[in-house]
């Protein structure tokens, strides 16, 4: 018997268990794992306060193309709003409580604009400073390390309505003013600062397709909005977000990095193309869609221009930048938060100027077949994670990384059913960790990884219909109780130090390597 123990003891440790499994300890020290949120998709108390409406507040209530993404899928209508979603405005300490709980290191949320300067400009709103500062202490309390994003989509509606927000060169001032009171005001705890997100997808589904607030668009590129130009638009608001970021960088280098020692960047959606078929046409137009993508933003803030191939393709009406305007943007990130989501093929279409539905990027000259599937239970291979990272990598000079949004959305049947069991979210979450970790090995400079969501948020698209949270959100109760799901303890046993079992293809070639 003891001869059989002994056997089987010695069968086990010559089992290639700790070279197959991954833990948190695998990857670089210092390294932060967290997860998500932002301010409109969590906070609630749109009008307590004193905060004043943002655009999105006025989208929502005008019942938001929300509806047309979920009829075309086949889902009934959504029509939910921010004025409460999870209700973090009154629930921040049980929320702090349970992040303390699950282990993670940062939480990344996001300022209101309008609840800290309800006019977008001038006078700072004693309840918003109150709130911020006790969030941000409750954080720094449990341990966990504030990652702030200054500006997520909610733009004041006040200054929209004064001069039509990112279009006017305006709003560079009043965005570095809003900043300054961030800095001042909370920079003395928050190491990370972002500065803008998603701003090459913020330009394209406000300006281009008109989905999305602030809803401009012209036709063929959009349909029913109230104003716009998608041939000129989205570059102009792209422009100023461009030097706003810029110039909130300059600020804190001077004025507060010395004292503050923080770390300022700004965080893009990554999503990544790959060709449709194998064709040099298609090839030609994936690289021509990252390019517009992800080099819009990323080779002026690493060569100080746009990419060639959106100057020459979008020539007179592409914005350019002076000599200064190019020293201040270059060089403005201490890292570059990517948002990223499973990949999209892209297909040569010449046709694509004059498509009549919807088409964005349509100067890039392709169509796109978003292969994101919303079916429960669909999981993506993740190989798309560590292709765009060796593109920034190779392209881009190996800039600092963090993944601030990874997740996986379901939409379940009964949109109020309380679910716990989300299996497929861990396993989804895990193949990204596992091509994480080869990436970094790889030599790739990541820093961090946050799921999306923390819980679960009123999704830009969805409502409240999809759900990406490691917690679910009862949005039927009116305290919007909160509940772990299996993903939670999941995600919470890696980061205590427990092993994981590879699920992804890649590192299972890996491991057995
Ligand atoms: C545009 O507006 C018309 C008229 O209200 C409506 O029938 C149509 O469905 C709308 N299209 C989209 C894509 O919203
Ligand atoms: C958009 O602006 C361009 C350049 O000013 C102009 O040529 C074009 O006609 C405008 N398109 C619309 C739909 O207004
Ligand atoms: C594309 O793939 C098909 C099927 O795998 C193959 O037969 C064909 O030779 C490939 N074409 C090119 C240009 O690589
Ligand atoms: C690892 O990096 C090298 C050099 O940049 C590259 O050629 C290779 O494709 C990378 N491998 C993976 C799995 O990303």
């Amino acid at each position: 018997m003891a001869l059989l123990l002994l056997f089987f003891i010695l069968l086990l440790s010559a089992l290639p268990r700790d070279a197959a499994a991954l833990t948190r300890r695998d990857f670089p020290g210092g390294f932060i794992f967290g997860a998500g949120t932002s301010a409109y998709q969590v906070e609630g108390a749109a009008a307590e306060d004193g905060r004043k409406p943002s655009i999105w507040d006025t989208f929502t209530h005008q019942g938001s193309n929300i509806r047309n993404v979920l009829v075309k899928a086949g889902y009934s209508p959504d029509k939910s709003t921010g004025d409460v979603a999870a209700d973090q405005y009154h629930h921040y300490k049980d929320d702090v409580k349970l992040m303390h709980e699950m282990g993670l290191d940062a939480y990344r949320f996001s300022i209101a604009w309008p609840r800290l300067i309800p006019d977008g400009r001038g006078k700072i709103n004693p309840k918003g400073l109150e709130y911020y500062n006790n969030l941000i202490d409750e954080l720094i309390l449990h341990g966990i390390q504030p990652h702030v994003t200054i500006y997520h989509y909610d733009f004041p509606q006040s200054l929209q309505d004064e001069y039509n927000g990112l279009l006017s060169p305006r709003f560079i001032d009043d965005y570095t003013a809003y900043a300054n009171t961030c800095f001042k005001s909370f920079g003395d705890r928050v190491k990370h600062w972002v500065t803008v997100n998603e701003p090459n997808i913020e330009t394209i589904s406000g300006f281009d397709d008109g989905t999305l607030p602030p809803r401009r668009c012209s036709y063929p590129f959009g349909v029913n909005c109230t104003g716009g130009n998608s041939s000129t638009e989205p570059y102009i608001a792209a422009h100023h977000l461009l030097l706003a970021h810029a110039s909130a960088v300059s600020l804190y280098r001077d004025t507060y990095k010395v004292t503050q020692k923080g770390h300022i960047g700004i965080t893009l959606l990554g999503l990544w193309y790959e060709p449709a078929t194998n064709t040099s046409q298609d090839a030609a137009a994936a690289t021509r869609m990252n390019d517009f993508h992800i080099g819009w933003f990323m080779y002026p803030l690493v060569y100080g221009d746009y990419p060639p191939v959106m100057r020459s393709r979008v020539g007179a009406r592409m914005p350019r930048l002076t000599v200064e305007q190019s020293k201040k943007v270059s060089g403005s990130f201490d890292f570059i938060g990517f948002n990223h989501y499973p990949d999209n093929r892209a297909r040569a279409d010449k046709s694509a100027f004059n498509l009549k539905q919807r088409d964005y990027y349509a100067d890039a000259a392709v169509t796109v077949d978003p292969i994101t599937d919303i079916q429960e239970g669909y999981v993506e291979p993740p190989c798309a994670l560590g292709k765009l990272l060796e593109h920034l990598k190779l392209k881009y000079g190996n800039p600092p990384v963090m993944i601030y949004e990874n997740g996986y959305g379901d939409i379940p049947k009964t949109p109020s059913k309380i679910d716990y069991d989300d299996d497929y979210r861990s396993e989804f979450l895990q193949n990204y960790l596992e091509v994480l970790y080869l990436s970094i090995r790889n030599g790739s400079d990541v820093r961090g990884y946050f799921v999306w969501s923390f819980l679960d948020v009123f999704e830009v698209l969805y409502g409240n219909v999809r759900r990406f949270g490691l917690c679910g959100v009862d949005m039927n109760s009116e305290r919007r109780t909160r509940y772990a799901r299996n993903s939670a303890r999941w995600y919470s046993g890696f980061l205590k130090g427990g092993e994981l079992r590879p699920v992804s293809p890649s590192w299972k070639a890996y491991a057995a390597a």
